[in-house]
């Protein structure tokens, strides 16, 4: 038996994908064997690395303001030397208190009310309510459908970013919700178009340590594009970590870097959670050697459903799944729109997946199944599936 086979307690944990009440707000009542694909946290017991460092801690006995120490940066600087094959200077790292908020101060950073930020459609619906919630216009550049696989519409994109000269540019990569990684070339343009446009390219790249069909290219690599860039990460989705709050940005441009830590400073987002810095440390510089484990099993729980639903569930059709563990599946061919496929595997079958229509605008015909769980649970969600969709054979 695979140790990530074994099931967390995560009723215990309180964790918010398996609590009914959560849940039956999002999905309505769901029967009681329920089975939560949706948000995007998995179901693993953390690296024993970790656990042991947070215990120290806790054994030390006391949990008082802290700093950001050099292990810290040297941490994350040795990242992405040895895992992405990129340089980083001390200077460019600024903590914060995870990703999402992150892309919220970013906003309000960088943007003034009336101004605009730009991301490609369908995306993680975040990146879409942090401008709204600061009324910044949004300018969306729906990814083009081609052979089953999502592409820039870079023609598009040019005229986007000619005509409304948005701030931001808020970039997923891997893409989330399809798992998609651009290739260097897409990277090289995207880098391009942003620089001669004076708009400042964000790369989220959270979902950048599970990757399945490489390589993968960190906006930090391109030998250009650097003067513009903010990158926005953290081990939170490698490793399971998002509820330490605890994340980071890279931005080599001192000027840029400089008025993004001003709006830091005046929300007071500076010195880190205990706990967070200590998860930071020990993700990356000792729990390699789980990641690598985590990653590979993931893998076989994609491998095992993509054949699952060629084989008998053919109506359905996933997209590969390049990196994450978020697979997007087509549900044109059942006959159902997104809302209404979700809402039946979740009343019916207890299976609890995204509707498509959440991630901002394009996702329409697609749910998201989140497979960061055990095998066991992907092998019933996909008979309960299957009994949902070929009704007439069961
Ligand atoms: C693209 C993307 N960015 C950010 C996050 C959240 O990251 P964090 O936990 O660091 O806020 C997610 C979580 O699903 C995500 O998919």
């Amino acid at each position: 038996m695979d140790r990530f086979d074994v099931m967390p307690d995560r009723i215990r944990e309180k964790a918010r994908k398996w609590d009914k009440t959560i849940i039956e707000k999002n999905f309505g009542r769901v029967p009681e064997d329920f089975i939560p694909m949706w948000i995007a946290d998995m179901d693993f017991k953390m690296p024993p690395e970790l656990e042991t460092a947070f215990q120290e801690a806790v054994s030390r006995g006391v949990l008082g303001y802290t700093y950001c120490y050099d292990e810290f940066y040297q941490a994350v600087m040795r990242w992405h030397r040895d895992m992405h094959g990129v340089a980083v200077e001390k200077d460019w790292i600024t903590l914060s208190y995870g990703t999402v908020s992150t892309i919220h101060y970013l906003v309000q950073a960088f943007c003034q009310c009336g101004e605009c930020v730009l991301m490609n459609t369908p995306v993680y619906d975040p990146f879409d309510s942090a401008a709204e919630k600061q009324e910044v216009r949004r300018i969306y550049n729906r990814l083009n459908l081609v052979g089953g696989r999502y592409y820039i519409d870079f023609a598009n994109l040019e005229s986007q970013l000619a005509q409304h000269k948005p701030k931001l540019y808020l970039f997923c990569s891997p893409h989330n919700p399809s798992g998609r990684i651009w290739s260097l070339e897409e990277m090289r343009e995207v880098a391009r178009l942003c620089r001669e446009n004076n708009t400042i390219l964000v790369a989220d790249e959270v979902h950048r340590e599970h990757i399945h069909c490489g390589p993968f290219h960190s906006a930090l690599a391109l030998d250009e594009g650097r003067e513009n860039l903010i990158l926005v990460t953290s081990p939170n989705k490698g490793f399971n970590l998002g509820g330490l709050k605890t994340s980071y940005s890279i931005i080599p441009n001192g000027t840029i870097r400089a008025q993004f830590k001003r709006k830091l400073e005046q929300n007071s987002v500076t010195s880190p959670n205990v706990f967070g810095i200590i998860g930071v440390i020990a993700a990356y510089e000792q729990s390699r050697p789980w990641l690598a484990a985590v990653s590979a099993y993931i893998r076989e729980n994609y491998e095992f459903f993509r054949c699952y639903i060629e084989k008998r569930i053919p109506q359905l059709r996933v997209m590969p799944m390049e990196a994450s563990f978020l697979a997007w599946v087509d549900i044109t061919g059942t006959g159902l729109n997104s809302e209404q496929a979700a809402a039946a595997l979740a009343s019916q079958a207890g299976v609890l997946v995204e509707s498509g229509t959440h991630f901002v605008e394009g996702g329409e015909g697609y749910i998201r199944v989140n497979l960061g769980t055990q095998r066991a649970n992907v092998r019933e969600a996909l008979q309960r599936m299957e009994r949902i969709f070929n009704p007439l054979l069961h």
